[in-house]
């Protein structure tokens, strides 16, 4: 597996890889993702594969426009609203498949239900215009570990290598996209992200929060292990106990901060690259967070820090 900076030959080479089924892995502004040509069941399959992830488990589809939708998925009013205001962007859209839609069923999952976003990263987007299909694309790591932030990440990620790593620096948001789903009468986050509650209410009317994972248990508080570290991690501290690596929030002294100055957006960004570092140490027997503000995109950062925590799926 190669890590190469994106040129328009490595752009080139990359769109004839993905249309030959092949996987690429490509920076986005959330995190690093693992593409394929989600209209290829071959290609999806490998995607799965190179995971680990459980195929009840569907993938987000990224498009290179607005108006590749139409060919994929029913979008409504409310689609329309929201992709004007937040597309490009880290806002991913459940909306109901085409009945001749030409994405792979496996995308889906057994679902009729298509999940779609449009990144607002430039290797991104020159890539879907160079392949001129939707691709597949969950983050670059196994199932249930940290996401990547960085090229390097996807190297220590995954069961199958893809052919290239396109290397376009630290991803700016560093969460995973706000995924919202449409095809309720009124519309659910089934995960937080950087786009908040309160701007996609301003977009459209009144949203619920739901439960992030199509596969997690829909009882209240249960809680799926997901992005997480190799180390135990304990939420809310104050201060390290023996033997833990503790990582800060706001003006606290310690090697390792999410954020001095207390920026949430900051502190998102630098979310799993902390975590990962803190873990391939080999210094620590845990990892410590501080308590990190439940406003803006400090809710997204707190869901992500609980699941980190949650007990550990087995297998
Ligand atoms: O920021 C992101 O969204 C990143 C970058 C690479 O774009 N991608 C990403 O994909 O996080 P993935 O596959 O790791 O996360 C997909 C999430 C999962 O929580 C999945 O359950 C949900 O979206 N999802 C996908 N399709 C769905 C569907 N049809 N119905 C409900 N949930 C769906
Ligand atoms: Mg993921």
């Amino acid at each position: 597996m190669s890590i190469v900076s994106p040129s328009p030959e490595i752009i080139a080479e990359a769109a004839r890889f993905l249309r030959g089924g092949d996987l690429v892995a490509f920076p986005t502004e959330t995190v690093y993702g693992l593409g394929g040509d989600a209209t290829q069941d071959s290609a999806v399959e490998k995607i799965y594969a190179a995971k680990g992830r459980p195929s009840l488990n569907p993938l987000i589809v990224h498009v290179g426009g607005r108006e590749w939708v139409a060919g994929i998925a029913e979008p409504d009013g409310r689609f329309d609203k929201l992709a004007r205001v937040f597309w490009p962007g880290p806002l991913t859209l459940v909306m109901r498949r085409r009945a001749d839609s030409p994405i792979s069923k496996i995308v889906s999952a057994g679902r009729d239900t298509v999940a779609v976003r449009m990144p607002d990263h430039p290797v991104a987007r020159d890539i879907l215009l160079a392949v001129k299909r939707p691709l597949a694309a969950p983050s670059a790591n196994t199932s249930g570990k940290v996401s990547p932030t960085r090229a390097e990440h996807v190297h220590d990620g995954l069961i199958h290598p893809p052919r290239l790593v396109i290397d376009g620096g630290a991803c700016r948001v560093g969460l995973e996209s706000t995924v919202l789903d449409l095809t309720q009468h009124i519309p659910v986050i089934l995960r937080p992200g950087s786009i908040s509650r309160e701007q996609l209410e301003a977009a459209i009317g009144e949203v619920r929060e739901g439960l992030d994972d199509a596969t997690a248990p829909k009882a209240p508080g249960a809680l799926l292990s997901h992005y997480a570290p190799g180390l135990p991690l304990r939420l809310n501290a104050a201060n390290p106990e023996p033997g833990e690596c503790f990582i800060g929030f706001g003006p606290v002294s310690g090697a390792y901060n999410l954020s001095p100055a207390g920026n949430l957006d900051e502190a998102a960004a630098n979310l799993f690259a902390l975590l990962r570092q803190a873990d391939n140490l080999n210094l620590y027997k845990a990892i410590a967070v501080a308590p990190v503000p439940q406003t803006g995109i400090g809710v997204a950062i707190n869901d992500r820090l609980r699941r980190a925590a949650a007990p550990r799926n087995t297998g």
